[in-house]
């Protein structure tokens, strides 16, 4: 196995989109990030630089972090913030894990602009478990602001939902051509004729399920969130932030450039953005039309309509491990969370805050909990380190909302996210840090713990680390809770997770060197 080196700096540059110059922040100067490609096994040492003005940490989406949850980067969880001028080596060993990961900035909105693509691919001499495709490249998903996110995440905190609507998606942070002054933004991926490429979607959009599809292709689905899955073939793929899904995709067409499209799904709530995302999959020798010289106009994909919900459950619900795999079955912990949005009576009614109805201010909850992060120490520190702070006394008896649920090591847990939202119906893409999960059920409506449980798939549910609950429905996961330290339990949507919809799973170590969490690195960031 290998060990990768990298720099990360974090900087702002000036990042033009839509006809604009922005200050960004990126890495290495680049948005998106760099891609990291390992294989299993490979040990990655990514030195983060801070050269910006704001407080950052980086997370590696979807990496299990076994016993080393100082790596994992959610800011006040697992570390403190890397302050501007500072910096951290992020390091850990990717442990039977294949497929696409992302990782993302998990301070504040930097996220808008600070992700990447994380490849992983098979051991070395383990071949995919399909056709070795001719070539393979990520697509990410993203969204772009005209103005600094930073700005609009104070709004959206606010005054809710409107302002979350962003400028343009973005395929690769290129908005496409079908946006205003965007005509030379557009990702292009050259194909030839008859071959078959992978493409690696991650959506790292801030606050957007999303649908997908390239004109007259089909697309095969041969993973998710870094788990091979039982291919499917399907027109259009759903997904949420934070999730990915790898497909086939076979140029089986006559040579021309196609537009590969992505547009909002489930929009309930926020003034519907009809715009749409493209890039060109484009053949060989069709890069120009007979007449001119003129670059040929693609040929646009049929996309489900912003509430179609039911192309979306009906894609979720074909995915499938690809052999039966083992599902706990006798439950040690049963949890149920209502996830949802509210609101909350604000104490100051002048406060910029309070832009509710009714003297109120937005928030959302776990278990009717808002979550609040710690400043003063990291849930980490304050555990494994019995630092003072406002943290370690108030563990166990939650001070101001920052409650988490404790596990045995080893214990076989599910988990019912319920949404009970009462301002607006929104799908919450629900991301458990350091752990992957079965989806073993979900549904519409309230969760019924007397019959649904007997119609769960116990024998070949995908494994996944994000999974959407449906708008006013639920959805049951199930994992072995094998990985100690305290994880990040969160909804991708990120209005959602400073408004609190979010709680930490603090796994207890167990018995032996294995069992435990790592010591800290000597540079882990201090408040
Ligand atoms: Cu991709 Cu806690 O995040």
């Amino acid at each position: 196995a290998a060990i990768h080196y990298h720099e990360f700096v974090i900087e702002a540059k000036p990042v033009k989109r839509l006809c604009r110059t922005h200050s960004t922040i990126t890495v290495n100067g680049q948005y998106p990030g760099p891609t990291l490609e390992v294989r299993d096994g490979d040990t990655l040492v990514i030195k983060a630089i801070n050269k910006a003005r704001y407080n950052v940490t980086l997370h590696w989406h979807g990496v299990r972090q076994l016993r080393n949850p100082w790596a994992d980067g959610p800011e006040y969880v697992t570390q403190c913030p890397i302050q501007p001028g500072r910096s951290y080596t992020y390091q850990f060993t990717i442990q039977n894990q294949e497929g696409t990961l992302w990782w993302h900035a998990h301070s504040k909105w930097l996220r808008a602009t600070v992700y990447g693509a994380l490849i992983i691919y098979p051991k070395l001499g383990s071949p995919y478990p399909f056709p070795m495709p001719k070539r393979e490249m990520p697509v990410i998903l993203g969204e772009w602001w005209d103005r600094n996110p930073l700005d609009v995440l104070k709004l959206a905190l606010f005054a809710g939902g409107a302002p979350n609507v962003s400028d343009a998606y973005t395929i690769n942070g290129q908005p496409g051509d079908l946006y205003r002054c965007s005509s030379k933004e557009t990702a292009i991926y050259p194909v030839e004729a008859g071959e078959t490429i992978l493409l690696r979607i991650i959506n790292s959009a801030l606050n957007q399920e999303l649908y997908f599809g390239v004109a007259n292709h089909k697309l095969t689905v041969v993973a998710v969130d870094a788990s091979y899955t039982k291919p499917f073939t399907t027109n259009v793929i759903m997904i949420a932030p934070g999730q990915t899904t790898d497909v086939l995709l076979t140029a089986d067409q006559p040579p021309a450039r196609y537009y590969i499209a992505a547009h909002a799904y489930n929009t309930a709530n926020a003034p519907f953005d009809n715009t749409t995302t493209t890039a060109i999959l484009e053949y060989e020798s069709a890069h120009y039309s007979a007449k001119g010289g003129k670059y040929l106009k693609p040929i646009f994909p049929q996309l489900p309509g912003f509430n179609d919900t039911a192309t979306a459950t009906a894609f979720t619900a074909q995915l499938r491990s690809p052999c039966k795999v083992k599902v706990p079955i006798e439950i040690d912990e049963s949890l149920f969370f209502t996830v949802g949005l509210g609101l909350i009576n604000c104490k100051n009614k002048n406060s910029p805050r309070c832009q509710g109805p009714n003297g109120t201010r937005f928030a959302a909850s776990i278990n009717n909990v808002s979550f609040v992060f710690p400043r003063s120490t990291s849930l980490m520190q304050a555990y494994y380190q019995g630092q003072p702070g406002n943290v370690s006394r108030g563990l166990w008896q939650p001070v101001k909302g920052t409650k988490l649920a404790k596990l045995k090591f080893g214990s076989k847990v599910q988990i019912v996210f319920q949404d009970t939202s009462i301002v607006t119906v929104e799908d919450h893409p629900m991301h458990i840090h350091g752990y992957d999960f079965y989806v073993v059920g979900s549904g519409f409506g309230n969760f019924d713990p007397k019959n649904d449980p007997a119609k769960f798939n116990l024998v070949d549910p995908p494994l996944r680390n994000t999974i959407g609950t449906p708008p006013g429905g639920w959805v049951a996961i199930r994992f072995v809770a094998d990985n100690p330290g305290i994880w990040l339990l969160h909804c991708h949507l990120d209005t959602h997770l400073p408004w609190g919809l979010a709680t930490a799973l603090l796994v207890e170590n167990g018995v032996g060197k294995l069992q435990t969490v790592q010591p800290p690195p000597l540079d882990l960031p201090q408040c």
